[in-house]
């Protein structure tokens, strides 16, 4: 009799015991709540990343170590692949009229060596965080599934790291509004043999004396290059140009607001490609009639040229 009580309540626990497990089991993996997808590791990397950022809006509450927010697949700005859950993707470029004042920005701080963790990410948006006085830091080097990159208006200063040369798979660039990065070379860009549009707009490239060699020698895929208002040296060395032979076509060249001389057409009208579709020379400084040479870019459809001191 007493054994047979006790081996009773033994198989009641065990009845209980599967029953709990099994319920345990369910509601973390099965059927009810989604399955967390985010990786642990990544998780950690968003929040070092959060800790070097203030954030005064309080635009990344749903970045957190809280249970609720343990998807970080959903935390705003993030994005994850939907198979492996692994990060892919980050975008947390507010608009920087997001606060009262004019040059309020909504996010502000240090760029976190965190982001080295996030292997898988090709999508990297953190335009308008204002970085203090950071440089590009040279380990976004080894973001090397990186394709789409834009560090526009976050206040970054120096020198352009030349292990963003790198990013062999990056297609796209923004630098834009970051009037104290000084670029003074731009022959990395010939080793980035996946590039379709650069934008360096509103940096300082005064230094750059090789700028219209690599323009004459661009990577086959670039389409679109904006160098507005860059500061641009004014020389085209007469014997580096040869005529440039592409079956490809640059979409977009905008070369306003440089001050340049008529001696940049030398190198405009040495692309036997007719090349360009949309073509930006306002507010530079040639002096004379317009060329003749013009007409012969057979697939211009939009030349700028106001306020460029064309005379006759
Ligand atoms: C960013 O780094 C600077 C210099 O190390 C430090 O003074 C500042 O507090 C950091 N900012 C944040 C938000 O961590
Ligand atoms: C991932 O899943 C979400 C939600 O189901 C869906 O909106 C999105 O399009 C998916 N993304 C891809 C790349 O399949
Ligand atoms: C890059 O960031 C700037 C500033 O937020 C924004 O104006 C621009 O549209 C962004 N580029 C793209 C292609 O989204
Ligand atoms: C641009 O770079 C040149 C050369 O380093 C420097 O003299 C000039 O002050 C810089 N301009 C700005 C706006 O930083
Ligand atoms: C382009 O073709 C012309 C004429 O065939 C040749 O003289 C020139 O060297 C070529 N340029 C390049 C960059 O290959
Ligand atoms: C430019 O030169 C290349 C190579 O010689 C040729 O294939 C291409 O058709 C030329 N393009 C134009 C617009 O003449």
């Amino acid at each position: 009799m007493m054994s047979r009580s006790v081996s009773q309540t033994v198989l009641v626990h065990l009845v209980i015991f599967i029953y709990l497990t099994d319920s345990l089991l369910a509601s973390s993996s099965g059927a009810g709540e989604p399955k967390v997808r985010c990786k642990e590791a990544e998780k950690q990397a968003w929040l070092n990343i959060k800790e070097e950022l203030h954030d005064k809006y309080s635009l990344l509450s749903s970045w957190g170590k809280e249970e609720e927010k343990r998807e970080c697949c959903e935390w705003i700005g993030v994005g994850c692949d939907n198979n492996s859950g692994h990060v892919t993707k980050l975008d947390l470029s507010f608009p920087t009229n997001f606060g009262r004042d004019h040059d309020d920005w909504p996010l502000e701080g240090n760029i976190s060596s965190s982001l080295v963790d996030l292997h898988l990410l090709n999508y990297l948006d953190v335009s308008n965080i204002y970085f203090y006085g950071n440089s590009i830091p040279s380990f976004i080097g080894t973001l090397s599934r990186l394709r789409y990159l834009n560090l526009s208006s976050t206040s970054l200063v120096g020198e352009i790291p030349s292990k963003l040369a790198k990013l062999s798979t990056l297609q796209f660039l923004y630098l834009t509004y970051n009037w104290h990065l000084n670029i003074k070379k731009l022959k990395w860009i010939l080793r980035l043999s996946s590039f379709q549009l650069l934008d360096l707009s509103f940096t300082n490239m005064s230094l750059a004396n090789d700028w219209v060699f690599v323009v004459n020698n661009l990577p086959h895929l670039l389409t679109n290059l904006l160098l507005r208002d860059c500061n641009l040296p004014d020389m085209v060395p007469k014997s580096s140009l040869s005529l440039v032979n592409s079956s490809t076509v640059l979409v977009v060249l905008d070369l306003s607001l440089n001050h340049l001389s008529a001696s940049i057409f030398q190198l405009l009208f040495n692309y036997n490609r007719s090349l360009v579709v949309y073509l930006d020379l306002s507010y530079n400084n040639f002096k004379g009639p317009i060329p003749k040479a013009f007409k012969n870019m057979a697939v211009l459809t939009y030349l700028h040229l106001s306020a460029s001191h064309f005379q006759g």
